[in-house]
């Protein structure tokens, strides 16, 4: 799978279809970040809502870990006015760092299957501080037809352009809360079908 192909169009394509509403799911929960947080943002692309979190929370410090070398090129383009942001061009995978308040996902486990995503989730978890906060906002299994129309088509873009593994989303709240987490907020777009969610890292 690889982003930079579509880095430069990925943006304009999000809001064509999606309108405003994936960039304010995204940033909703950033009121909840403390005030001097070190942040792990994980798969962030082109980085509009880093650019959000540092404007509403100036003092936090951040790992921007992302893989795609020209999503991350962009981002690092729109954030030369701030300090305290570590951009890492890797995947999550291999990233050795550890022990964040808060780590931020978005748009990101829909790109994997079951299986990765249950490697994902523990190796994710131990990098997050007990008591510490993940938010996460994505696609949540729907069954409204127009919507899982949406998301079949999706699919199948992002198969046909970054080589996506996987034809459908995966219902990700059973296998994080199996994970030492706790549901602490959550707030739904579009009826549920985009949701972010705050999570405690209980143990
Ligand atoms: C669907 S895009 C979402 C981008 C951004 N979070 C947003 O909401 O606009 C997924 C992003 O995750 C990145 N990504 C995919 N696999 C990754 C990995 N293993 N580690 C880090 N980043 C990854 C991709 O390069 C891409 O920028």
């Amino acid at each position: 799978m690889q982003f930079n192909f579509i880095a430069k169009y990925y943006l304009t394509l999000s809001k064509l279809v999606h309108g405003a509403t994936l960039e304010r799911a995204k940033t909703s929960l950033f009121c909840k970040i403390p005030t001097h947080a070190n942040v792990l943002f994980i798969g962030g692309g082109t980085g509009t809502s880093l650019k959000t979190l540092v404007l509403l929370k100036p003092n936090v410090q951040v790992d921007y870990v992302e893989v795609s070398e020209q999503m991350s090129m962009r981002a690092r383009a729109q954030m030369n006015f701030a300090d305290g942001i570590n951009f890492i061009n890797l995947p999550i995978e291999e990233f050795k760092g550890e022990k964040y308040d808060v780590i931020i996902t978005e748009f990101f486990f829909d790109l994997f299957t079951k299986e990765k995503i249950k490697q994902l989730i523990p190796h994710i978890m131990l990098k997050l501080n007990v008591g510490g906060c993940w938010i996460d906002t994505d696609f949540r299994p729907t069954t409204k037809l127009a919507q899982r129309m949406l998301l079949k088509i999706m699919y199948l873009f992002f198969n046909l352009t970054v080589g996506l593994k996987t034809l459908s989303l995966v219902d990700v709240q059973k296998l994080y809360l199996t994970n030492s987490f706790t549901l602490t907020i959550e707030k739904k777009y579009k009826k549920g079908f985009v949701t972010s969610r705050l999570l405690t890292r209980k143990a």
